[in-house]
């Protein structure tokens, strides 16, 4: 389902079941005193990880958190992973055509109460009442919160600066199944050539919501820094 809301360049495993793999003794080390639950999801995202790696025509390798726990792959390639409540998925696209990806799944259920008022912008509020009315068999209140899991997974390593979920905000389209999410920078940070705003996609399966952006490498005619520089909304 995930590859569905990717380009044809992203290779994206998804697990709904919990896989049994031997960790590679750098990643046991990291999980050696986690719940059992944090060590399946750890586990089972990583075998994820190794599927697409294999179809990338690639060795396995350990998959480490670097900073701020972002995984750390080979510089060749760009990742994300997800899991929650049944279901882990790893997506990897070579850099080449890809510079940065992010996907995050929720459980497609209401947030708990107050929690939406933290995450969100009035603007955003907005819309999210109107399609609880109009499309109830999605949480949009959990979307909002998953997009804005997705941009910072996607945001994190390629930029290696934070960003609260008061940094972004999203529209979506509900029939197209599409976001955007605007990024509020300062200045300072705009000066860096950072990107301004990320498309993404959405969709659901079984009980779980899904969003994934992918940032091409390059559009026809223009370089990665270009694109990233042009002012939010123009392209
Ligand atoms: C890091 C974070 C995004 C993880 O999301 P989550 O919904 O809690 O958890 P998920 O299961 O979907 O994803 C976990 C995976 O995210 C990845 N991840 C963790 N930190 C990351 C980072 N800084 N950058 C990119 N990916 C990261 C890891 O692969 C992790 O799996 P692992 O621990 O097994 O290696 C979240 O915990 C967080 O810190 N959010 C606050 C920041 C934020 O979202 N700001 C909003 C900006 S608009």
């Amino acid at each position: 389902m995930i590859s569905t809301l990717l380009p044809a360049a992203a290779v994206a495993v998804e697990s709904t079941t919990d896989r049994e793999i031997v960790l590679f003794p750098e990643e046991a080390h990291q999980i050696r005193n986690a719940v059992v639950e944090r060590q399946r999801e750890f586990t089972t995202v990583r075998w994820c990880a190794r599927q697409a790696l294999g179809r990338l025509g690639l060795p396995e390798v350990p998959v480490l958190p670097g900073r701020r726990g972002a995984p750390q792959w080979p510089g060749q390639l760009v990742g994300s992973m997800t899991h929650c409540a049944g279901y882990r998925a790893a997506v990897l696209a070579p850099r080449s055509e890809v510079c940065a990806i992010g996907i995050d799944a929720e459980p497609n259920a209401p947030l708990p109460d107050k929690v939406l008022e933290s995450i969100s912008h009035p603007e955003e509020r907005d819309w999210i009442a109107r399609l609880r009315w109009s499309a109830p068999e999605v949480a949009w209140d959990r979307l909002l919160f998953s997009i804005k899991e997705s941009v910072y997974k996607t945001w994190f390593p390629l930029m290696t600066r934070e960003l609260g979920f008061e940094d972004a905000i999203v529209m979506v389209d509900p029939v197209a199944r599409t976001f955007r999410a605007h990024l509020l920078l300062d200045r300072e940070v705009r000066a860096t050539g950072a990107p301004t705003w990320f498309d993404g996609r959405f969709g659901t399966t079984g009980g779980v919501l899904l969003t994934a952006i992918a940032l091409p490498a390059r559009q026809p005619g223009r370089t990665a820094d270009a694109d990233r520089q042009l002012p939010s909304g123009v392209r």
